[in-house]
């Protein structure tokens, strides 16, 4: 059926693009599901770097629960469980759950601070989270501000059902993407000028796309700006046990309670889930943990629409309460986050590409600009499209996270395994090397075309353009790498 006809049948909000498919960051998705890498039976695929999953420490999650057949209420040790679990659908949720989740976050943010178990909601992942929270702090037409670069899917999570908008703070690379207070007013100011009403300001730390943590004094510039404007502050900390270096993380939860005395805490939420930290996106399991008590009340009756399976509940409270495995997990897994991230990244700077410096999640934040034809979101598409179709690399481009500087990528490198991730290197090493080479041949012939137009040698007006003359040629030299390729560049290819 035409999409008009849907128009006329469906709501407005089922027939709108809300869900934000036509994002590019869906469209890498695409190409990869076409035409996926195998190591095996497909090693001219297109390798999976878009997708944030964390493959790397599932191996010990399968060993505790082969040894804790206990945990699974469909095994002889659990089946004493099996009708008390399957007939469970409180909104509450488990008690044990609850109480084992709230230790769990207090654990991973250092054991600094204490989560009240009756202060935890249930729902669908994170995704289901903001989706909640969206409904019971705004209405339709207000916005949440957040800094960019963000995570793509917040459009969706935060927007698609509330009709809220979310508006950028604008963070530059100058200073690693840092929030500022001045970046913050602007964007407060520029909103109340349109006449729009913020409800919130949305963060994530640690960021993805950035892969860095947010300081102590931001937080706390935070947290006294929403009391002071009467606005929510919604903390996405879904990578919180994710963190594999130095700077340690700090929560909200703890800068609330130590740095910021006036705080409003009705205005304070913070969002968390299990996908990311333990891999484990497939069991739906994520938190809205808020101080205001009446968005507790009512995220928990929201909470029917997404509630989490009271099995999974049960395996993971088994799970989370076992404290000398827990923090085995946590070590090892920041062990091989950080092995994982010093092996992309050292690959990279073989061939001389940055990335911005991380310390957490599941990605790096890779710096092509000095590769784009020019410094356009366009010019980035273009890049974008020749990793896709000629180096067979879903990565995600800077805009679809609403970066204001073209030219950098999100790599995810969590979600393969060490003889996929050399793979993947190489073809980046080698797609660099051959831009390098040619861009330097070109530029030697650019320059050696300058010099004979100095010196006013005649043969150079063969080579170029029909208009524009020497002025124009020298421009395109300059500002467009692509212009001047050898056919055998993979970046003239792009489609
Ligand atoms: C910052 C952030 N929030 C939320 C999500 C969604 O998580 P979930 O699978 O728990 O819905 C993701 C997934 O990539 C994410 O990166």
């Amino acid at each position: 059926m035409a999409s008009g006809n849907n128009g006329l049948l469906l709501s407005r909000v089922a027939s709108g693009d809300g869900h934000g498919e036509n994002s590019s960051y869906f469209d890498g998705w695409k190409a990869y599901d076409m035409n996926p890498f195998d190591l095996h039976s497909n090693r001219d695929g297109v390798i999976q770097m878009g997708l944030a999953e964390n493959q790397l420490s599932l191996d010990l999650i399968e060993e505790w629960s082969l040894s804790h057949p206990e945990a699974s209420i469909c095994t002889p040790q659990g089946a004493s469980q099996f009708r008390r679990i399957a007939n469970f659908q409180d909104y509450h949720g488990l008690p044990e759950f609850r109480e084992a989740m709230a230790k769990f976050m207090g654990r991973v943010r250092g054991g600094k601070v204490a989560f009240d178990p009756d202060r935890i909601v249930m729902s669908g992942g994170a995704t289901g989270a903001q989706d909640t929270l969206a409904f019971c702090l705004a209405d339709p037409g207000d916005a949440y501000l957040v800094p960019t670069p963000y995570y793509p899917a917040f459009d969706r999570d935060c927007c698609w059902r509330s009709g809220i908008k979310l508006l950028p703070i604008e963070c530059h690379s100058s200073n690693g993407f840092t929030l500022t207070r001045e970046a913050l007013v602007s964007a407060y100011e520029g909103a109340r000028l349109q006449g729009t009403r913020v409800k919130g300001i949305l963060i994530t730390n640690p960021s993805n796309p950035l892969g860095t943590v947010m300081d102590r004094g931001t937080l706390a510039m935070l947290a006294a700006f929403a009391t002071e404007h009467r606005v929510h502050l919604i903390c996405d900390e879904i990578y919180a046990g994710s963190v594999f270096a130095k700077p340690e993380f700090v929560s909200i939860a703890e800068v609330i309670e130590r740095d910021v005395p006036g705080c409003n805490r009705d205005l304070i939420h913070i969002v968390y889930s299990l996908s990311k930290d333990f891999g484990l996106p497939g069991f739906r399991v994520g938190i809205i943990y808020s101080y205001n008590d009446a968005v507790v009340a009512c995220a928990r009756k929201m909470s029917s629409f997404g509630l989490v399976s009271s099995q999974t509940q049960y395996f993971l409270a088994k799970m989370l309460a076992d404290d000398e495995f827990m923090a085995r997990f946590l070590a090892e897994s920041a062990r091989r986050l950080a092995a994982r991230h010093e092996r992309f990244t050292a690959g990279l700077r073989e061939v001389g590409i940055a990335c911005l410096g991380g310390n957490a999640g599941l990605f790096s934040w890779m710096d092509l600009r000095s590769m784009l034809r020019d410094k356009t979101p366009e010019a980035e598409l273009e890049l974008w499209r020749v990793i896709i179709n000629q180096v067979k690399l879903n990565v995600s481009p800077g805009t679809s996270f609403h970066c204001n500087e073209p030219g950098w990528f999100r790599v995810c490198h969590a979600n393969m395994d060490d003889e996929t991730m050399d793979v993947a290197i190489d073809r980046i090493r080698c797609f660099v090397r051959k831009y390098q080479t040619n861009n330097n041949n070109n530029k030697r012939k650019a320059a050696a075309a300058e010099r004979w137009a100095a010196s006013g040698a005649r043969p150079l007006r063969l080579s170029l353009p029909r208009r524009g003359g020497a002025a124009a040629a020298s421009h395109l030299a300059l500002s467009s790498p692509l212009a001047l390729m050898s056919p055998q560049s993979p970046m003239v290819h792009a489609s």
